[in-house]
């Protein structure tokens, strides 16, 4: 830019987009922090040009079956009309408004719905954009409920290790997974982890159900340790995803349910993959019948259409933070987004999508297509050591030997080999050096499923037969 140009004499041009065929260009990739590792992202950098259906299709016009929502994302598929509509429709009206001054119409019907769908007295509703958002917002919630109603030093967080409640400093604290925290130590204070339900693998040696449970009843041991009246909040999704979908046994749930109850400690579940129809239910706690104190939302709720992601908490909490000012500034909580009206818009009309279509009935049908496809590959690969998850949330951890359970030596990342075979095989999976997972648009048909396990055996005949690598 010339400095006559800066002086404001003549407005600086604006720089030339580069064409989108020339996205892919390795000149251009290094203007952009892409999450993966870059270098070798951009040896055959992955980048989706359009979607529609279940279908993605990249720059350079390759299809590829999302068997993935993008990553949990998009449970009413690419392009819409309903949601896209809604969104125009939004736009013309109203597209921001003030946040620290109140907020929108859209927002309220919004948090009315939510109130409607969720379960027992889950009534009260705070937005934001993103996952980490919410889980910071449950997290503050928690402490400051624990404030206003005399127990002010309840503050610490329980969480479990492998677990994934995103990536801004306090959502990373909660979560367990040290792969994606090591890099950014020290973090905040006041988070500790209790293993989670990994029956394949009992962290203490033991079986299901002769174990009563110790991975849960140890978290009553836990709290007693550390002392009650510093304990706020246990935070777990209800199906784990990062240590490999971590399905809970029976019993699991309501036993953390019991211990919180008897601690004054708030459950807070991590819905943000399992909510919005993805388990069979609207929300994962249905699935399992155990009542949260606090439910967290993100991914499906607006499908991917535009950012939101919410809290929904108990009218009981809800009404601590209602009293005159003198008593109670409300909940200190609040992002310049939150509450925005075309995401409230997208996701009004995505929930309406999965309940006109019984899009919930269709992840349990659609979900149980999916598992009995997987079961089958295990019958054929002895590779597969494990199935777990629930509707359209399977994943299956891969084995060297299924007798013994050990797994594949971490750098031979075999479950990296088949997840990249089958994005070359075109589908769309999520995957991990011992495991990989599916989590198809709820709107998936049994054809697209059936060709999602078909995809999933060729990638995994193909990788057996040449080797990883
Ligand atoms: C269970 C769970 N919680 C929270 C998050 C964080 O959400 P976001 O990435 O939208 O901040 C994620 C993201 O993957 C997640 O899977």
């Amino acid at each position: 830019m010339s400095s006559t140009q800066r002086q404001g004499l003549t407005p600086p041009p604006f720089p030339e987009p580069i064409s989108q065929a020339q996205t892919c260009e390795e000149q251009f990739l290094h203007h952009i922090f892409v999450r993966d590792q870059m270098a070798e992202w951009s040896k055959r950098p992955l980048i989706m040009a359009r979607a529609d259906g279940v279908y993605y299709w990249d720059v350079q016009g390759k299809r590829y079956l999302d068997a993935l929502s993008g990553i949990y994302v998009v449970a009413v598929g690419h392009n819409n009309r309903r949601v896209i509509e809604a969104i125009r429709r939004q736009m013309d009206v109203l597209n921001f408004s003030p946040p620290m001054h109140g907020t929108n119409p859209v927002a309220i019907q919004l948090a009315n719905v939510l109130a409607e769908l969720a379960p027992g007295d889950l009534s009260t509703v705070k937005f934001q954009c993103g996952g980490s958002e919410i889980i910071e917002g449950a997290i503050k919630l928690a402490r400051q409920y624990h404030k206003l109603t005399g127990s002010p030093a309840k503050y610490k967080i329980i969480g479990r290790y492998l677990s994934w409640h995103g990536s801004t400093l306090g959502a990373l604290s909660a979560s367990g997974l040290s792969s994606r925290k090591t890099v950014h130590q020290p973090l905040a204070p006041g988070f500790l982890h209790v293993f989670p339900p990994t029956c394949y693998r009992c962290p203490f040696g033991k079986t299901y159900p002769e174990c009563g449970i110790t991975c849960a009843t140890i978290v009553n041991d836990v709290i007693e340790m550390e002392d009650p009246d510093t304990v706020a909040a246990l935070i777990v999704e209800p199906i784990g995803h990062t240590g490999g979908i971590i399905d809970p046994p029976e019993g699991y749930l309501p036993i953390l349910r019991e211990i919180c109850d008897r601690h004054n400690v708030l459950l807070i579940f991590d819905e943000i993959i399992t909510g919005i129809g993805r388990t069979g239910n609207m929300f994962a706690a249905e699935t399992f019948g155990v009542m949260p104190d606090v439910l967290c939302l993100g991914k499906g709720l607006a499908s991917g259409y535009a950012p939101l992601s919410a809290l929904i908490c108990r009218q009981s909490i809800a009404d601590k933070f209602w009293g005159p000012l003198s008593e109670n500034p409300g909940f200190v909580e609040g992002h310049t987004f939150e509450g925005n009206p075309i995401s409230c818009a997208a996701g009004l009309a995505v929930l309406q999508e999965v309940i006109q279509n019984d899009l919930c009935g269709n992840a349990r049908i659609q979900g149980a297509r999916l598992r009995a496809g997987l079961e089958g590959l295990a019958n054929k690969y002895a590779i597969i050591g494990d199935i777990r998850g629930k509707g359209l949330f399977q994943g299956i951890e891969f084995v060297q030997d299924r007798a013994t359970k050990a797994r594949f030596p971490a750098q031979q990342a075999f479950g990296v080999h088949v997840g990249k075979r089958a994005l070359e095989n075109g589908m769309l999976c999520r995957f991990d050096p011992h495991w990989i997972a599916l989590g198809p648009p709820l709107v998936s048909t049994a054809e697209q499923i059936e060709e999602m396990v078909q995809i999933l055996d060729r990638s995994l005949s193909e990788v057996l037969a040449t080797g990883p690598g």
